[in-house]
């Protein structure tokens, strides 16, 4: 039985659709509520047990790899002033996983990012998580992936259905129901335009492949937008293996998008008991005053 052990995060994404806030910090260090978006995807990953962790990072993501550092200084201060629970946070913020960083050169795209992963991962499967894709779940994501792909045992992608008016921001699947929630995938298309779009069961930033993707990935040609694109690649593994898709449980939200951003932000929100009563007499307050 194989066991998935290590997960790729790419991060090395230039953020040009929040600027100027990505001028000069890492988008994946913008919070949602106080804490960085991509906190909450290492913990998704943590909690779904996984232990090794590679972050492809690029040129200005230095902030990410000092977030998940040990802050001897801070946890100090802390310390001093008997600020015992922040400390708590602090510390268990550098001891969530092993973090590795490897770094993308040029941003080609995001099948170029995950083979930049590929003598860290060597020959076996592994998760790749998005960081634009935000899921709040019961059972974390990656771990209900995990679940089907113990049974299964081949590269598995996460999906939900989207707008059809959306289709054209995603990786595409059409497939066969063979059980509830899964579907042996047929094929795939990446951003396909509403016309043409095969259905709308869209790939939603979480991935278990096998390694065999990495030798497809070196020969893979530019697809969308001039990017080599992973999407083509799994199309490409399809002629070689068994690709399953899972419908996932859980509310995704688009951090690629500043109105997902937004709806991320106010509902993790609203989540907390620190800041839930307050927030929803404001929102009340301020409803229909725009
Ligand atoms: C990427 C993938 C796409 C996937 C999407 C999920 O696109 O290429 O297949 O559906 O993430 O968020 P991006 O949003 O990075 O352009």
């Amino acid at each position: 039985m194989k066991r998935i052990r290590k997960a790729i995060i790419p991060a090395a994404g230039l953020g040009t659709r929040f600027l100027p806030a990505t001028k000069a910090t890492p988008k994946e260090m913008l919070p949602v509520v106080d804490t960085p978006a991509i906190q909450y995807i290492v913990e998704e990953a943590a909690k779904s047990g996984i232990e090794d962790i590679v972050i492809i990072s690029g040129r200005g993501k230095r902030a990410i790899e000092d977030h998940f550092d040990k802050s001897y200084e801070l946890e100090d201060v802390l310390l001093k002033h008997n600020k015992i629970s922040e400390l708590e946070v602090i510390k268990g913020i550098s001891n969530m996983a092993n973090i590795y960083y490897v770094r993308q050169k040029e941003a080609r795209g995001l099948g170029h990012a995950i083979h930049c992963a590929k003598t860290f991962i060597g020959n076996e499967p592994f998760a790749v998580l998005l960081g634009d894709d935000l899921v709040y779940s019961e059972k974390p994501c990656l771990s209900q992936l995990m679940d089907a792909y113990e049974k299964y045992q081949s590269s598995i992608v996460g999906v939900q259905r989207v707008d059809k008016e959306k289709v054209n921001l995603y990786g595409i699947i059409e497939g066969d129901d063979i059980a509830p929630k899964v579907m042996k995938v047929k094929d795939l298309v990446e951003k396909p335009d509403k016309a043409h779009a095969p259905s709308n069961v869209a790939i939603l930033g979480r991935y278990i492949l096998e390694p065999e993707i990495f030798d497809i990935l070196e020969n893979q040609k530019p697809g969308k937008n001039g990017e080599i694109q992973l999407t083509d690649a799994l199309k490409t593994l399809l002629a070689i293996q068994n690709i399953y898709s899972f419908e996932f449980e859980g509310k995704r939200y688009d951090l690629g998008d500043k109105l997902g951003f937004v709806e991320a932000t106010i509902e993790y929100a609203l989540r907390r008991e620190d800041l839930k009563q307050e927030l929803k007499a404001y929102l009340k307050d301020i409803a229909g005053k725009f």
